[in-house]
Formats: C-alpha cells, sequence, structure tokens
C-alpha cells in the first residue's frame, strides 16, 4: 500500500468516525491514567480530514431536507424498496452489493441519521463504487463509463424515460392519441436528472418521438466533462473559476454568468438574437412549450392545467381558469388526470427540462431538441402554437 493510499483510507476511516458521532474516549482515559494528561490533547493527533468540511456544509449532508424527511410521516418509517437506492447510504450500498448482498436488490431502509447520515463518504468511497465501469438507465440502456464520476450516475439518473412512456401507452390498448384517457396518470422522471441529459439519446431520458434523431453524449470538453470536472463532489457547487479558462463570457465571481456561454450560431428560438447565452434560448423554448401544452389543454381538450415544478405531480387543474398555478390549486386531489397522449408525452418533456436546471451545460442540444419536438407535435394535435426556429440536428 502506497503511503498516499494509506492516508487515504486513514482518513476516511476518521471521517467516517466524526460523520457517525464514534468519540474516541478510550484514548483520552488511557492517557489520563498515565499521568500525562495535562499535556495530552488526543484532538491534536488529529490530522484535518480532506473533504469533511465541503461535504458537511452539501446537501448531501443535509438531513433537515425534504429528500431524506419525507418519510417521517410514515407508520412504519422506513424509505420503501423503490426510493431507498437513491435516499440513503446503506440503500446504495445494498444496491451495488457493497454490504456483501446481491447487487441490484435493494430492500426497505431505516431512516437512520446517526448511522447513515444522507449520502455518506461510504456511499462513494468503497471498492465496488470505485471499481463500476457501466451504469444502466431507466430505459434499460447501459453506457459504458471509466471514469470516477459513474458513483453519481445512479442516483442523478431519473426514474422514467422514453421506454417507461411506451409502455404505458401499450399497457392501456394505445389509447388514441388526442382523447382523454381516463386511466393515463402523469409519468416523472424525477428530481435533478443531470446523468440522463448528459446522456441524451444515449440514456433515452427525455419522452424521444419516434423517427427523429437526438444528441446523444454531451463530451463538452476533455477537461470538462465528468461531473466532478465541474463540480466538487464533496460540497457540490459548481466550479465556477474553471468555466472561465475557455469562456470569456464567464466571471468567476458571478455565478449567473455561466448562462451567458454561447458557442452555437444558429437562432432556436426565433427573436434574432443568435448571441444571447444557450440558457436563454432554452428558457424560451421551454416556456414556449407550456403556452402549447396550455393551449392544447384548453383548446383540445377542454380543461385547463397548470404546472409547479416544486409539487408532485406538478400539473394540476386549473380550476379557477385565470391560468396562473395559485397557492389553493397546487394540491393532490387537484391534480391534472385528463392525460390525452399527445400531451402526456409533452408534459412528460416540459417537467424533464424544469427538472434540471444544468441542462443548458449538461447537454443544451438534447434540451433544445426535446423542447422543439414537443411543440411541434402538439402544433399536429391542434394546439395552435406553431414551431419557429431551427431544430439541432447534432
Ligand atoms: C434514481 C434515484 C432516485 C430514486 C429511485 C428516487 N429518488 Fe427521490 N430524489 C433523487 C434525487 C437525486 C433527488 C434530489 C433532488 C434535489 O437535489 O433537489 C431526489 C429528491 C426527492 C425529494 C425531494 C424533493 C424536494 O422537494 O426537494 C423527494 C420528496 C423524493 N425525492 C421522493 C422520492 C420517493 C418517494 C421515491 C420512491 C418512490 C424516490 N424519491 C426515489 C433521486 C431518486
Ligand atoms: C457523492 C460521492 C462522494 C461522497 C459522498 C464523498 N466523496 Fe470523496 N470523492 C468523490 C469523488 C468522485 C472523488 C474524486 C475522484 C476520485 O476518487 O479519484 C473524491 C475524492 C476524495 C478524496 C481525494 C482527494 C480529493 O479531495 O480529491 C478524499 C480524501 C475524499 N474524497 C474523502 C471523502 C470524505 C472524507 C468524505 C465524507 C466526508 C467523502 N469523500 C465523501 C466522491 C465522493
Ligand atoms: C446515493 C445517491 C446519490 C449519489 C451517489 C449522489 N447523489 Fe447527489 N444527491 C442525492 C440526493 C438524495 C440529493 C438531494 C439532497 C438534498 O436535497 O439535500 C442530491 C443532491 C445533489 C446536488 C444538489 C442539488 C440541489 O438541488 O441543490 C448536487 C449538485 C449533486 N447531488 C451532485 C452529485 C454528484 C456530483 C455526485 C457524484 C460525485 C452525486 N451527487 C452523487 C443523491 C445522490
Ligand atoms: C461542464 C460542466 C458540468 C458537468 C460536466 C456537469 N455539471 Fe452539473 N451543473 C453544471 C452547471 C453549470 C449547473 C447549473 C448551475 C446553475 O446555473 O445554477 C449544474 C447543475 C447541476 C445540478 C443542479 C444543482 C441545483 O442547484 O439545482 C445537479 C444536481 C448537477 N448539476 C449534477 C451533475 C451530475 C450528477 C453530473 C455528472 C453526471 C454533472 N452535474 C455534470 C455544470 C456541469
Ligand atoms: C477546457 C475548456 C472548457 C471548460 C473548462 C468549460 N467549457 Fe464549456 N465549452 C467548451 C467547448 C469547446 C464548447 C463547445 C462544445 C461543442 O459545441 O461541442 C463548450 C460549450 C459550452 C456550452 C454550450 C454553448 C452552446 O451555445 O452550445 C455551455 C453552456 C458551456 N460550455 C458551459 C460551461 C460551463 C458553465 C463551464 C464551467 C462549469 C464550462 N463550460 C467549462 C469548453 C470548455
Amino acid at each position: 500500500m502506497t503511503n498516499a493510499l494509506r492516508g487515504t483510507m486513514l482518513a476516511l476511516a476518521l471521517a467516517g468516525a466524526a460523520a457517525f458521532g464514534w468519540t474516541t474516549s478510550s484514548t483520552s482515559v488511557h492517557a489520563q491514567e498515565s499521568g500525562t494528561a495535562a499535556a495530552f490533547n488526543p484532538a491534536d493527533l488529529m490530522p484535518e480530514i480532506p473533504a469533511l468540511e465541503a461535504w458537511r456544509n452539501s446537501p448531501h449532508a443535509d438531513l433537515s431536507k425534504e429528500a431524506f424527511r419525507h418519510w417521517d410521516e410514515e407508520e412504519d418509517k422506513l424509505i420503501p424498496e423503490e426510493c431507498s437506492k437513491c435516499h440513503s447510504t446503506t440503500g446504495y450500498l445494498e444496491y451495488l452489493g457493497a454490504d456483501g448482498s446481491e447487487p441490484g436488490v435493494v430492500t426497505k431502509q431505516e431512516i437512520d441519521p446517526e448511522h447513515a447520515p444522507g449520502i455518506a463518504c461510504m456511499a462513494c468511497h468503497n471498492t465496488v463504487a470505485q471499481n463500476m465501469t457501466s451504469i444502466i438507465f431507466p430505459s434499460g440502456d447501459e453506457a459504458e463509463v471509466f471514469t470516477s464520476d459513474i458513483r453519481c450516475m445512479t442516483c442523478h439518473g431519473g426514474r422514467a424515460s422514453t421506454v417507461q412512456v411506451n409502455d404505458k401507452m401499450v399497457e392501456l390498448g394505445n389509447p388514441e392519441t388526442d382523447s382523454v384517457a381516463a386511466d393515463l396518470a402523469f409519468i416523472n422522471i424525477h428530481y435533478r436528472p443531470a446523468a440522463a441529459t448528459r446522456f441524451g439519446g444515449e440514456a433515452r431520458g427525455g419522452y424521444e418521438y419516434d423517427g427523429k434523431d437526438y444528441a446523444g453524449y454531451y463530451f463538452h470538453d476533455r477537461d470538462s466533462q465528468t461531473c466532478n470536472d465541474c463540480h466538487s463532489p464533496h460540497s457540490l457547487e459548481v466550479k465556477v473559476e474553471s468555466c472561465t479558462d475557455c469562456h470569456d463570457e464567464v466571471d468567476a465571481a458571478n455565478a449567473e454568468t455561466m448562462r451567458l456561454v454561447r458557442s452555437s450560431k444558429a437562432d432556436y428560438d426565433a427573436n434574432g438574437d443568435t448571441s444571447e447565452g444557450i440558457h436563454a434560448e432554452i428558457a424560451a423554448l421551454h416556456g414556449q412549450l407550456f403556452e402549447a401544452i396550455s393551449s392544447y389543454a384548453d383548446t383540445v381538450l377542454g380543461q385547463p392545467v397548470i404546472f409547479r415544478s416544486t409539487n408532485y405531480p406538478y400539473f394540476f387543474n386549473d380550476t379557477n381558469g385565470n391560468g396562473e398555478a395559485d397557492d389553493d390549486e397546487i394540491a393532490f386531489p387537484n391534480r391534472y388526470q385528463s392525460w390525452s397522449p399527445r400531451l402526456l408525452k409533452a408534459a412528460y418533456n416540459y417537467n424533464f427540462i424544469s427538472k434540471d436546471p444544468g441542462g443548458y451545460t449538461h447537454n443544451p442540444y438534447y434540451q433544445l431538441q426535446l423542447a422543439y419536438d414537443s411543440i411541434a407535435d402538439l402544433a399536429e394535435g391542434g394546439s395552435g402554437v406553431e414551431v419557429t426556429g431551427e431544430r439541432p440536428d447534432e
């Protein structure tokens, strides 16, 4: 074992101890008995633990968040099988088989802040996670990945895809495209599916329309490719400074300026401006897609719809017909239930784009293509909102 490796392993063991609340009291008792207690402070022997502070202040360690507290009200207070691989360290270790269990099989997990604090060091720093070479997305598509950020991709790969949407239509006997299918419920990609966006058409995390080609993995640049090239794997923050090596638009002191980056020359939203950030092109098409969704729901299905990205299942009935998402309309019993197949596919893509706010960097062309194709499809169904700009063809 090299010294560097030994050092890292010691640090990890100590970080584990710190994170798990273990103490080193036996050492101090020993020291007192030996009569040198006054001069000896075991804390002096503790090397600084790399990454600990950054991790502690990150969302992965923020146990107050809904992502870790969602099950507090359940009777058994357990995180169910279908959620635990991404919402607990023990569940992820079980999914990987890093705890000696069969890989891929996940059971209910305790919400146990003391023993499994959020997404802890050992979720990512164990030999199974460190030696993984492929990832399977919800579509069943498998990607080979030989970089250390493969550890992020299971949890940030989303929970649905083109395949789940198409399978649902088959299961319901292929309901008519423009009629409300009573048994059709919203299908949800889930939160922050950055890896699904990065892999684009290779993961099919968006709803991909028949006969269209989609951008695959967005390579970006050799030095700005892995999750941890751009994000600290511990604080999770974007390293804004790193962008300035290649993009003049970015000011390291102002994260907002990342949204000004632009290299492509086509006018995707047809507003005549090809120098605005690619973020603005996506935002414009995303906005146009909602107009199309709203107009189609109104005029073709006769049931107005509203959207709020933070409240499951995101689409609700616009009961007062004012076109706004009002607080009293945002309630599960008022969820939108008048889906036609065409509307559901477009709404799936609208939500997919909303759920990845880094999409403009993770894979801008995939997001643009999904928005563009959804607008075009709704127009065919009579939304009255036509596509105007150019479809990215890469
Ligand atoms: C494939 C991984 C994955 C699975 C499986 C998964 N989640 Fe999540 N979930 C995530 C990620 C990643 C986030 C982080 C969202 C963020 O940072 O805002 C999240 C966030 C959440 C949140 C917090 C949303 C908020 O308002 O901040 C809730 C609630 C949630 N998930 C519920 C569930 C439930 C319930 C299940 C099981 C039915 C589940 N998740 C299964 C990955 C997953
Ligand atoms: C979400 C995944 C994840 C978690 C949680 C995590 N790490 Fe890391 N860590 C990584 C990745 C990815 C790297 C960089 C790639 C590698 O391992 O070679 C890394 C690198 C490191 C390194 C090498 C030096 C460096 O900073 O690049 C140390 C030491 C380390 N982590 C310690 C910790 C400790 C201690 C904790 C808990 C307090 C922790 N990590 C939690 C993913 C994680
Ligand atoms: C075991 C599952 C898991 C792994 C592995 C994982 N994450 Fe997360 N990630 C989550 C969950 C759950 C949250 C939400 C935490 C919260 O809301 O506080 C999250 C939150 C985040 C956020 C903050 C999002 C926000 O809404 O502010 C970022 C950024 C992130 N993760 C990046 C990464 C990166 C980069 C890696 C790999 C180094 C990684 N994650 C590995 C589950 C995971
Ligand atoms: C080329 C740089 C780059 C790469 C590679 C990258 N990201 Fe991002 N990521 C960003 C940027 C930029 C943002 C958006 C920051 C903003 O505008 O607020 C972002 C946003 C996110 C968010 C949402 C954070 C939030 O505050 O809501 C998550 C989660 C995330 N990335 C995870 C990942 C994961 C996981 C990977 C690898 C599969 C990855 N990212 C790869 C640059 C990158
Ligand atoms: C090592 C150089 C390099 C670094 C560092 C880098 N980029 Fe890039 N970026 C590129 C190149 C080259 C392209 C053009 C890629 C292409 O068109 O295929 C690009 C394209 C982009 C695009 C798409 C623009 C468009 O109009 O198509 C965005 C957005 C972007 N980068 C954001 C970022 C952000 C944010 C960071 C920092 C977190 C970053 N980049 C770091 C080299 C880099």
